[in-house]
């Protein structure tokens, strides 16, 4: 069902890798509901081709960007700023690794020049990518930038790892850089704090079917799909959402404020 939420809006979506991700998801969600869309992954992510299917599907350019590189950045703002004849008025950061999990490296035995990595990636790109647009002035006024992160930056999650100190870090960024941006252009930056959801990056986290079951039995509502978090993006992308941003905004069926849950009881019991 469409709403046109996102009429004549126009947008840059990070992330889409294959049709599980979230940001694949979301891009469709922005089109249906209206929106001009320009695609980025990395250029080693767009080597596997998906992404074109998706952006025949919503009429979109790609461009590749690598969020650790601050040419790379300061390119894709430009190319945006040349393709959209102007600004956009939403972003979407849909982009996470950590090369510690990758390797299979537990939390007390970090390589650093893997956390360096990780958190560069996964976090400090937020800023990478909101610096380079207000630098050369590419969101319009009352834009809205999304970022993706995780309940692991405010509780322990053994084996989530060094990402839990990157989304505790990319948490921060919105909120700092929400104050910037808010003063200066009225741009609102906030993160959504998702469900565990079946993904390539999600599923790469050890003993992530437990996860994900736990966090089931654990949310009153049942953990939050991936369209589900492509809705939530649109109407944080709208209008409807103009006074919200510095947030964290838990998107997870009530998972975040629940102690326990009959479910869980009965499975103790057991
Ligand atoms: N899947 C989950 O359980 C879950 C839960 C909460 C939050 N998130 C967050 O949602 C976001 C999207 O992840 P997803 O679950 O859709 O998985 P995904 O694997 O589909 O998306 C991760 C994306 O990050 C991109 N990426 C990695 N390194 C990059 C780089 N150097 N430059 C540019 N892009 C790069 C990948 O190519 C990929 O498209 C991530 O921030 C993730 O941490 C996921």
């Amino acid at each position: 069902m469409s709403y046109q939420l996102l009429k004549g809006k126009k947008g840059i979506i990070f992330g889409a890798l294959d049709e599980k991700s979230i940001a694949w998801k979301t891009a469709i969600r922005c089109h249906e509901e209206g929106a001009q869309i320009l695609l980025t992954n990395a250029p080693v992510a767009m080597r596997m081709g998906e992404i074109n299917k998706l952006a025949e599907a919503i009429n979109a350019p790609v461009v590749p960007c690598d969020v650790s590189s601050n040419e790379d950045v300061a390119n894709l703002i430009t190319k945006s700023l040349e393709h959209f004849g102007g600004g956009v008025d939403f972003i979407l950061h849909s982009v996470g690794m950590s090369i510690n999990v990758r390797k299979g490296l537990s939390y007390t035995e970090n390589n650093y020049e893997f956390t360096h990595k990780g958190l560069d990636i996964s976090a400090i790109s937020l800023h990478r990518v909101l610096q380079e647009a207000m630098k050369q002035d590419a969101v319009n006024e009352w834009g809205s930038v999304l970022a993706l992160s995780y309940i692991a930056a405010q509780r322990v999650f053994p084996d989530y790892n060094d990402m839990s100190d990157g989304k505790s870090m990319l948490e921060s960024i919105a909120r700092n850089f929400g104050y910037y941006y808010g003063v200066k252009k009225h741009v609102r930056v906030n993160t959504i704090s998702q469900s565990p959801t079946r993904t390539t990056a999600g599923s790469g986290v050890k003993g992530f079917d437990g996860f994900v079951n736990y966090a089931e039995k654990m949310s009153p509502l049942g953990n939050a799909s991936a369209e589900d978090c492509a809705n939530y993006c649109v109407m944080m992308f709208s209008d409807m959402t103009r006074m919200v941003t510095m947030q964290n905004l838990f998107h997870d069926g009530g998972f975040s404020f629940t102690g326990v849950t009959h479910a869980v009881i009965e499975q103790m019991e057991k």
